[in-house]
């Protein structure tokens, strides 16, 4: 086994909205699934994780919002501060966690409400029931979703109308519409087609003004396209982290050279 070097993992200059530190994370107890992960999720910029199946994405993703906390059994040591602040103490509300920090996963899955409910779904979990202030949240969200001229006329339709890249794009706007520090993409383009991945990509790019991303991809070319920093991740540990030109171009790591250049997937 190769003897990982903090040199291998470039945070030099970096400004974090969320940092983590020396995490481990067990499902149920028995699968020790992330190993001492240290990491530097900077602000307003986009980072992917990749790595071949398996390796932890989700897993990793999933612990900055305590989904994990769903199910009984599950277990995380170590620390992940958002603004310094440690969101893994256990005198933290995970539901507060999840208004800060929202996900997008892998298939768009939208409530079987309407359009305009979708959008506002975590404004009423959190006691916002003025119209007026919901009207206003509806179109922002949509708006920054890139979905807004689609759905402006038909906001009591039912989201099962919409095709899929339109149901993925409604769930960015409802990720977005709790106004969200960090947004956590999981392989969010993988059941869409090209025409849809690019409008997603486009609006990713468009979002990083104003939200900090981390996202989960499969595709190398995406992480290549969409992201400032890239970190590989192999067998639940965090290999490399970099700048992604420098990740890609010039991998440190044996394990991050074979995968950047296609030898296993
Ligand atoms: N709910 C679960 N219970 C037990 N093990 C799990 C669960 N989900 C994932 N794992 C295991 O954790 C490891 C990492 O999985 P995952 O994070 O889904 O990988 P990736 O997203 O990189 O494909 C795998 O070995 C997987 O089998
Ligand atoms: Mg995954």
């Amino acid at each position: 086994m190769v003897e990982i070097s903090p040199r291998l993992h470039n945070f030099a200059g970096l400004e974090p909205k969320a940092e983590v530190k020396n995490l481990n994370f067990y499902y149920g107890g028995s699968v020790h699934a992330l190993k001492n992960i240290d990491l530097v999720i900077p602000e307003r910029k986009v980072t992917a994780l990749i790595g071949p199946s398996g390796c932890g994405k989700t897993t990793l993703l999933r612990c900055f919002n305590r989904m994990h906390d769903l199910y009984p059994g599950n277990r995380y040591e170590g620390e992940i501060l958002l603004d310094g602040v440690n969101i893994l103490a256990k005198k933290i509300d995970p539901i507060e966690v999840r208004m800060r920090v929202s996900m997008v996963f892998q298939r768009p899955n939208p409530f079987p409400k309407s359009i305009y409910e979708n959008v506002i779904y975590g404004l009423r979990v959190q006691g916002t029931s003025k119209r007026s202030i919901l009207d206003d949240k509806v179109e922002q969200a949509l708006r920054g979703a890139a979905l807004w001229e689609e759905a402006k006329d038909r906001l009591a339709d039912s989201a099962y109308n919409l095709s899929g890249g339109q149901q993925q794009r409604l769930c960015i706007a409802r990720a977005l519409a709790t106004d969200p520090e960090l947004v956590l993409f999981d392989e969010p383009t993988s059941a869409l087609d090209p025409i849809a991945t690019a409008s997603i990509e486009d609006l990713m790019n468009e979002l990083k003004q104003q939200v900090t991303i981390l996202i989960v991809t499969h595709s190398m070319q995406q992480a290549a396209r969409l992201s400032d920093y890239t970190a590989f991740m192999f067998l639940g540990e965090l290999m490399e982290f970099n700048d992604t030109n420098l990740l890609f171009n010039k991998p440190i790591h044996q394990q991050t050279q074979d995968y950047v250049s296609g030898r296993f997937g």
